[in-house]
């Protein structure tokens, strides 16, 4: 197997225990995942939605950031999976939640592949597996102000800055050219570092929430809030599991 496609604790115990660069590791050749978990989450019914999705939005990340044992109930609940199409070819990863207003608010490189992507529409989708529950969105795509990016840019650690102007996101580089970026970019900003114009925030407009919290037996409830655009009401429904 090429160490490229061995993950960095693959790689390092491949390392130990053969240095020779040829070095492979025996993997399995097939998975066969048979667990059948089962989801317990609070139930979720009509009569206790609220007409719009936002607040409850709002609430589930409450709970999903409220510390149990010093720890926010879910890891890193922020996390979300980001999805974009072109031509017809979808493609996903995963960006950080920043702020949840009228819309989702995430920051990236503008010219990354994401960026070129998002032009009209982008899905969300939430898993927040210690608590059993997933939230998907489907929204509308506005780029924030420039001042907000700004703003948001100037709480960025230093080191987070400072590959902003470096990272050509989603573009091939060499091996040791990301290294010798970051040591330019250092040079050139000893002091403040000034947002890149390449680089900003866009809030996705929800037009669709879907709330999912996991039940035994998989009957899961399920709670979809569409409107036909972002100046309509809501309107909800319960989906099948
Ligand atoms: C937990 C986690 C958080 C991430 N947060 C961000 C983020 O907020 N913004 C971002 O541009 N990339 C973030 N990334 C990296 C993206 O998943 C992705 O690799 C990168 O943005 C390039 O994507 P693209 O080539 O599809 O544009 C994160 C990755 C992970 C695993």
């Amino acid at each position: 197997m090429p160490d490229q496609v061995l993950s960095p604790v693959a790689r390092s115990a491949a390392a130990a225990s053969a240095p020779d660069a040829t070095a492979t590791i025996a993997t399995p050749t097939g998975f066969r995942l048979t667990a059948h978990n089962q989801y317990n989450a609070t139930r979720l019914d009509a009569a206790h939605l609220p007409p719009a999705p936002l607040p409850l939005f709002r609430l589930w990340l409450h709970e999903a950031l409220r510390p149990t044992h010093g720890q926010p109930a879910v890891r890193e609940p922020e996390a979300m999976t980001l999805s974009t199409c072109a031509n017809g070819i979808p493609s996903s990863r995963v960006v950080l939640l920043k702020e949840v207003d009228e819309g989702f608010v995430f920051f990236t490189n503008y010219t990354s592949r994401k960026g070129r992507e998002l032009t009209g529409h982008a899905a969300l989708c939430f898993h927040w597996r210690e608590v059993s529950r997933q939230v998907r969105v489907v929204g509308e795509v506005q780029k924030v102000s420039r001042e907000e990016s700004e703003a948001y840019f100037a709480t960025r650690p230093r080191g987070s800055q400072i590959g902003a102007w470096a990272s050509p996101q989603s573009q091939a580089v060499g091996e040791g050219e990301m290294e010798r970026r970051v040591k330019e970019v250092e040079e050139k900003y000893p002091g403040e570092v000034p947002c890149p114009p390449h680089w900003g925030g866009y809030r996705v407009m929800p037009i669709e929430v879907e709330f999912w919290a996991g039940q035994p037996s998989r009957l899961h409830d399920r709670f979809v809030f569409t409107r036909p655009d972002i100046k309509s009401e809501w309107s909800v429904k319960r989906l099948a599991p």
